[in-house]
């Protein structure tokens, strides 16, 4: 009997466009992360901060999407193992950052249903800047597997 064992690999070429592409996605980062840094709170802002984290959300959730269709393969033969493992890591890791972001958007809009809570928001600031990092951290990751994909098909790698 024959076992096919299926790895991920990654389309770099593909992998890279949908980054360049994604404009969007770092400017209502980077809004978010402004907005959060206000010292304080009126009803107005906060409606726009949940705007704000609405966007970022289907933004985030494409983004994964894309790169999950175009970006990322099973590939029934390994050519290249350690590439392989990172890009299995890296994929799973989509889940759990689209989880964290939805819990901060839903902790966001639960602030509308009462007084604006300055310590919550102080919370939910320190919470989007952890989470910021870890997709930064992400994200550079896919980029270095990227560059690693293209010196590999170009014959630098083993
Ligand atoms: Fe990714």
């Amino acid at each position: 009997m024959a076992l096919v064992t299926h790895t991920v690999s990654i389309n770099a070429a593909f992998l890279q466009e949908i980054k360049d592409d994604h404009h969007e996605l770092r400017q209502l980062m980077h809004h978010t992360a402004a907005m959060l840094k206000r010292p304080d709170w009126m009803r107005p802002e906060l409606d726009r901060l949940v705007e704000l984290f609405g966007k970022l959300r289907d933004q985030l959730a494409m983004h994964f999407s894309l790169e999950e269709a175009f970006g990322y393969f099973e590939d029934a033969v390994s050519v290249a193992p350690h590439l392989c493992k990172r890009a299995e890591s890296l994929r799973s890791q989509h889940f759990q950052l689209y989880s964290d972001l939805c819990r901060l958007a839903e902790r966001a809009e639960g602030l509308l249903y009462g007084p604006v809570d300055d310590t919550v928001l102080i919370e939910i600031g320190d919470d989007y800047r952890q989470f910021a990092a870890v997709f930064h951290d992400h994200e550079s990751r896919e980029s270095e597997l990227i560059q690693e994909a293209f010196h590999h098909d170009l014959g630098g790698g083993d």
